[in-house]
């Protein structure tokens, strides 16, 4: 299956992205789907234009983590979104065909309106960012888009758009379908939504210094007050952090026992989840080290993926400017 998905460059991961999404592309990559990622960095000028003195940086520290996460520039198309201008011709081109009610219908566009009241955001290419989000999927014949809750809505207009078009102007695109990862979504260490601006984020480029700063002060379950008041793990967003992060069976079975008969205290169960977060991140370390004492491989694995990425993109728009009968 032609697999897409792209994330934009807003700051750093943190270790949502990783299970939540980062975790599920690499599962698509080594199922032997031909995969698409890239960095959406005209969709994050969308409602950060004002605020670009980091873009290039956080462009490319978004791949940098794509990589070091398990996405493999041998077997995925790594690109960056404004290196392949026929996006933009795409863009341009639907936006014909969209109806002004129809973006302004679009659920999230009032919410974010409203959520980023601070920011002069009621612009043409905000209220637009479906009509590039549909050109980045359809460009590429993505089959498959895997994508959080929050993108269903873009989604859906970007399989009616391109259903329209292909009523309009007969059979040019593919009808993409949303991918849903099955992981349960974490908390952030306080228990609130994970969230930057609450500061209760882990990111993926960390230490274990940093995560025992925000794991062992981890609100538990309110029963244990007492080393020997027994708790309900389920009660408590420690134990979800332990099934996120694949602690074993064996000492998962330790911990619920432990923890609703009073036999471990909530300080041995953190130390149990920091050793199985360490499992997890120490490799993704490595290589973030790896990639940071070598940018320039960094830039070779952009330069490769837009080239490909270019040559798929262009043969869309081959078929798409025949279909509009332009010359
Ligand atoms: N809107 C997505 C997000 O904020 C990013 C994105 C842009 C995207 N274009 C896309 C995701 C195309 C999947 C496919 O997370
Ligand atoms: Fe939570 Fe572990 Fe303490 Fe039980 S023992 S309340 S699961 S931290």
């Amino acid at each position: 299956m032609r697999i897409l998905s792209g994330m934009r460059p807003t700051g750093e991961l943190h270790v949502g992205n990783l299970l939540g999404a980062l975790d599920n592309w690499v599962k698509l990559q080594n199922d032997g789907n031909e995969c698409f990622f890239f960095v959406a960095d005209w969709h994050m000028l969308t409602t950060g234009y004002e605020d670009i003195s980091k873009l290039s940086k956080m462009t490319k520290t978004l791949v940098r983590e794509y990589v070091s996460s398990g996405i493999d520039p041998q077997k995925s198309v790594i690109f960056v979104q404004s290196a392949i201008k026929a996006h933009a011709e795409l863009f341009l081109i639907l936006s014909m065909i969209t109806p002004l009610g129809r973006l302004e219908r679009v659920p999230t566009y009032k919410e974010q309106l409203r959520e980023l009241s601070d920011r002069e955001i009621t612009t043409f290419g905000f209220l637009g960012y479906p009509v590039l989000m549909a050109s980045d999927i359809l460009i590429y014949d993505a089959e498959g888009v895997p994508v959080g809750e929050d993108q269903t809505y873009h989604l859906e207009f970007t399989r009616e758009i391109a259903e329209k078009f292909n009523s309009i102007y007969g059979p040019t695109f593919k009808i993409p379908k949303a991918i849903f990862s099955k992981v349960p979504k974490l908390s952030g260490t306080d228990g609130r939504k994970m969230s930057k601006s609450y500061g209760n984020v882990i990111n993926i480029d960390s230490n274990m210094e940093e995560i025992k700063s925000k794991v062992m002060p981890m609100p538990t379950d309110p029963a244990r007050v007492h080393r020997y008041d027994p708790g309900t793990p389920e009660k408590c967003n420690v134990w979800y952090y332990h099934l996120a992060f694949e602690t074993s069976k064996a000492q998962l079975d330790y911990i619920h026992y432990g923890c609703t008969h009073a036999t471990i205290g909530c300080v041995e169960c953190k130390k149990i989840l920091l050793n199985s977060m360490a499992k997890k991140l120490e490799p993704i370390w490595e290589k973030i080290a790896h990639y940071k004492a070598h940018e320039e491989e960094i830039d070779d694995i952009i330069a490769n993926g837009n080239e490909k990425a270019k040559k798929n993109a262009e043969m869309t728009m081959e078929r798409v400017r025949k279909s509009l009968n332009l010359l």
